[in-house]
Parts: structure tokens; C-alpha cells; sequence
């Protein structure tokens, strides 16, 4: 496995950075939230290492809970419409404040394919709270809530964004360099 020094072109956002705006992100949450419970919904994969720091900035009473989806195409860099759910959540989420954690939104179909499939199991509240934001590449209109960072349309890696599957346990968010990337 090639070092990520060997191929990355800058990194866009430092750790320092993540954490910083994930302590915000989580006031801002429990300030909305006051006096409710909340469900945080990750989306795995990428999600998680968002969700994990997260959580620890939020001071409402808290549960977590997974699914995973997978959209049509394999080594497709970008999903399309045909999103499907392959893990779905262990418990009803009617009447309650969900909100969806993703890790990056770019076309927009995975996360409006997912809240169209969770509101018909009327929970009283469902919003969407994603690290980053690649708002240029935009498919489909989708009602971001919360967003850490709004990003250009780069090939970006790292605090849960893979490059074929590696790389997700990074710290920050680094830019493939794609001229010096090869799988393998
Ligand atoms: C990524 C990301 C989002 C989706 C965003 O997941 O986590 O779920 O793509 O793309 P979209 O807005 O164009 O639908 P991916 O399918 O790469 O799975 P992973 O989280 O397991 O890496």
C-alpha cells in the first residue's frame, strides 16, 4: 500500500480545522436540540469517524444508529439515482429528531434517495448534518441543515473519504493528486 505522501496534492483541511468547526457544529446542534433527545443516523461507511466526534461535542441525550446504501455502478466516483439500502437501522425512528450524518454530499442523490426512505416512517423531526459539501456538482435540490464545509469539486480523501476502499482512517482532508494515483 503506497504511502499517501506519494500522491496527495495538498491538504484542504487540517485536523486542527475538522475539529475546530465539529465543536461548533455540535453547539449548534445542542442549542437547537435543548430539552429533546436526538438520533444521530450515520451513513456508512465514510460517516463514521464524523459521527464518533460528533457526538462527543453534543450535550443532549444522544443514540446512534447505522445503515448503509449502495447506489448502482461499481468504481463509480459518483452515485446516481438507483440508491438501494443494503444495512438498515435496528429501531424505529417514528417521533423522533433524526438526523442524518454523512461524510460528503456531491450529487445529492444518495442523501435525498435516503430522506425520501426515512419520512415515510414519520419521525417527528429529519434533517441533514454533512461534513463537507460539494454544492457545484449538485443533481438533485437537498435541504442541508447543518454543514461543516462547503468544498470544490476536488478528489478529496481522508477523515472517512476512501480512494478504492484505503485511506479513511487519515486525521485531516487531503486532495488526490490524480496524475500521480494508482490503484493497486
Ligand atoms: C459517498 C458519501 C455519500 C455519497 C455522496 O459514499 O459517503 O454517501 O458518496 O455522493 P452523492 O451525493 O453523489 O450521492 P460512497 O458511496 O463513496 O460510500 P462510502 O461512504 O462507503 O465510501
Amino acid at each position: 500500500m503506497r504511502d499517501y505522501n506519494e500522491f496527495i496534492s495538498e491538504v484542504l483541511i487540517t485536523e486542527e480545522s475538522l475539529q475546530q468547526r465539529i465543536r461548533e457544529l455540535g453547539k449548534e446542534i445542542s442549542a437547537d436540540y435543548a430539552g429533546q433527545k436526538i438520533l444521530l443516523i450515520c451513513i456508512l461507511r465514510g460517516g463514521v469517524l464524523f459521527l464518533t466526534d460528533l457526538m462527543r461535542q453534543i450535550d443532549v441525550p444522544t443514540a446512534i444508529e447505522f445503515m448503509a446504501v449502495s447506489s448502482y455502478g461499481v468504481g463509480k466516483r459518483s452515485s446516481g439515482g438507483d440508491v438501494r439500502i443494503t444495512l438498515d437501522l435496528g429501531t424505529c425512528i417514528e417521533d423522533r429528531n433524526v438526523i442524518l450524518v454523512e461524510d460528503i454530499i456531491d450529487s445529492g442523490h444518495t442523501i435525498a434517495a435516503v430522506l425520501e426512505m426515512l419520512a415515510t416512517r414519520r419521525p417527528k423531526s429529519l434533517v441533514v448534518c454533512t461534513l463537507l459539501d460539494k454544492k457545484e456538482r449538485r443533481e438533485v435540490e437537498v435541504p442541508v441543515r447543518y454543514c461543516g464545509f462547503e468544498i470544490e469539486n476536488k478528489f478529496v480523501f481522508g477523515y472517512g473519504l476512501d480512494i478504492d476502499d484505503y485511506y479513511r482512517n487519515l486525521p485531516f482532508i487531503g486532495v488526490v493528486d490524480l496524475n500521480k494515483y494508482q490503484p493497486g
